[in-house]
């Protein structure tokens, strides 16, 4: 080798080093930023005043509040002096009574609605001109789970319920919320819109390549998670050029227990509705956008990137167990966890397709 090569040889390792060191340090500098606002968001961050915010003897909706997460986020602002707004179906009259229970100072209003059909959204807008001005946040929170081994063997029914369910209520419910509330010109306070949607990407910086988080034998649900979650994000970034008062709220949840999922899955990392509820409450003016509002649930999407293939492995199990389950609670109404194999014996011995 002459000293020409051994030159250009050196320079080439220099121009590596240094392209490789900009790269790892960029990589570096993101994970560390990112960790930072994750401390800051489950460690530091402490909920803001809500009356001042939003206003008193106003108007908190929720969609779905029967049971779950829609029902702790229910019983959390009433506890905190907000009126609330019921829309489901008649075991809302039992969360009215739980309301009155916890703060008999509050208003409590039912709208009947089975969002399987459009049948409520008048009675829904009716309240909304009435109430505009009162009206403070919206939740976004009814969704229909539907799951099963065997897509082609699934109820178009029950197919076509999750489908509505999980993807109307949030696109007509936020333009009422829109044109009777945001756009009333007679309050100082803020509003809120919060979309409560699924966990549907993962961070893809180190090792992992594929952003998509999605789970097998529940696709019309995961389908409908996925619409809810990009219609939240696109309406986001329209309103917040147009209104300058309105938090708004994206959560991403992973699992979280309730007393209807709790009877289908028990994964690692899983969250109850309550403490979940209480971490939504908390983002309210601080954060806007994304958010998947538990740390546990933070902390998946940090695992997949840096091993992926723990991935497809880990959600396969876990949406077996769910669909299985699901099928399973269809077939009885005694209802008891069950591990993915037995349950899938049991599925193989006697499958019958979830709604059918
Ligand atoms: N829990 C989780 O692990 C998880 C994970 C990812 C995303 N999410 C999303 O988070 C939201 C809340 O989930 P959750 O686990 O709290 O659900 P949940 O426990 O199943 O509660 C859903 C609520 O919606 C109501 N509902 C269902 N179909 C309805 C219909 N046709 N009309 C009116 N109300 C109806 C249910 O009423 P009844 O129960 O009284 O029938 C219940 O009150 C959903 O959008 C879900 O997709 C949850």
């Amino acid at each position: 080798m002459n000293y020409e090569d051994f030159k250009n040889r050196n320079m080439n390792q220099k121009v590596l080093k240094i392209i490789f060191g900009v790269i790892g340090s960029i990589l570096i500098l993101k994970f560390f930023y990112r960790l930072v606002l994750t401390v800051f968001q489950y460690v530091f961050m402490s909920e803001k005043n809500l009356k001042e915010r939003y206003g008193t003897n106003t108007w908190v909706m929720v969609t779905g509040p029967s049971g779950g997460i829609g029902k702790q986020l229910a019983l959390k602002f009433a506890k905190r002096g907000f009126n609330i707004c019921l829309v489901g179906n008649k075991k809302c009259t039992q969360v009215q009574s739980d309301i009155k229970k916890l703060n008999n100072n509050v208003q409590t209003h039912w709208i009947e609605a089975d969002f399987s059909n459009e049948n409520a959204y008048d009675h829904i807008e009716t309240w909304a001109i009435d109430n505009g001005t009162q009206w403070a946040i919206l939740i976004n929170n009814v969704g229909y789970r539907v799951g099963g081994l065997k897509y082609e063997e699934l109820s178009w029914k029950e197919m076509r319920k999750s489908i509505n369910v999980g993807t109307i209520p949030q696109s007509r419910l936020i333009q009422f919320m829109i044109k009777h509330s945001v756009k009333t010109k007679n309050t100082d306070h803020h509003r809120a819109i919060i979309n409560i949607t699924a966990l549907c990407q993962t961070h893809t910086d180190l090792f992992n390549l594929n952003p998509i988080l999605s789970l097998p034998y529940l696709a019309t649900y995961e389908a409908s998670n996925a619409y809810g979650f990009y219609h939240s994000e696109s309406v986001r970034k329209e309103l917040k050029d147009r209104f300058t008062k309105i938090d708004y709220l994206t959560i991403t949840p992973g699992a979280v227990l309730t007393e209807n999922t709790k009877k289908i899955m028990n994964p690692p990392l899983a969250v109850e509705s309550g403490k979940y509820a209480e971490n939504i409450i908390k983002l309210l003016g601080n954060k806007n956008g994304v958010s998947s509002a538990y740390w546990g649930h933070s902390l998946i999407s940090s695992v997949v990137n840096v091993v992926p293939f723990i991935s497809s492995y880990m959600l396969k199990k876990v949406s077996k167990t769910l669909a299985t389950n699901l099928s399973a609670l269809q077939k009885s109404s005694k209802f008891i966890v069950i591990a993915p194999v037995e349950a899938q014996k049991l599925l193989e011995k006697d499958f019958k397709p979830f709604g059918l």
